[in-house]
């Protein structure tokens, strides 16, 4: 299941945008669930180029969410067991589903060098950011 080219530059466009204009979202990527296997895919990012371009359901924060259907705040991400390290610098992360006809089909992640850093509104924003983008999926 790859997004044509149209798709995935828009996508890329909003990575950078986030990333580049709010100075505590240091990497900021859309992780794509596969048409058939239960995995994630990088489909797009802005930061630091990651090893973890596919990401299997149920694992780290991202394949919890991919599972759970819910939004998952981390403030401290040394305190998480089933996490997956994309950085050294990285100390909170905030991963909010994407839907689609009600379905789950990927998820917006954001990391960032703060502690602590996303709020309630973090979350009401990235929720709007994904139904935006589902709109052209
Ligand atoms: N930390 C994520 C992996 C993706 S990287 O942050 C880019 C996780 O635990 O699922």
């Amino acid at each position: 299941n790859h997004p044509d080219l149209t798709t995935r530059l828009k996508m890329q466009g909003v990575c950078d945008l986030l990333q580049s204009s709010i100075g505590y979202y240091d990497w900021v990527g859309f992780y794509m669930a596969h048409a058939t296997e239960p995995t994630l895919h990088l489909w797009s990012q802005a930061g630091e180029p990651t090893d973890h371009t596919v990401i299997p359901f149920g694992k780290g924060i991202c394949g919890q969410v991919a599972v759970s259907n819910q939004n998952f705040v981390v403030d401290d991400v040394h305190a998480q067991d089933n996490y997956i390290a994309c950085s050294i610098h990285v100390k909170s992360e905030v991963v909010i589903p994407l839907f689609k006809d009600g379905k789950n089909i990927g998820q917006i992640d954001i990391d960032s060098n703060t502690a602590k850093a996303f709020s309630q509104e973090d979350e009401k924003f990235l929720e709007w950011v994904n139904e935006q983008v589902a709109t052209i999926l």
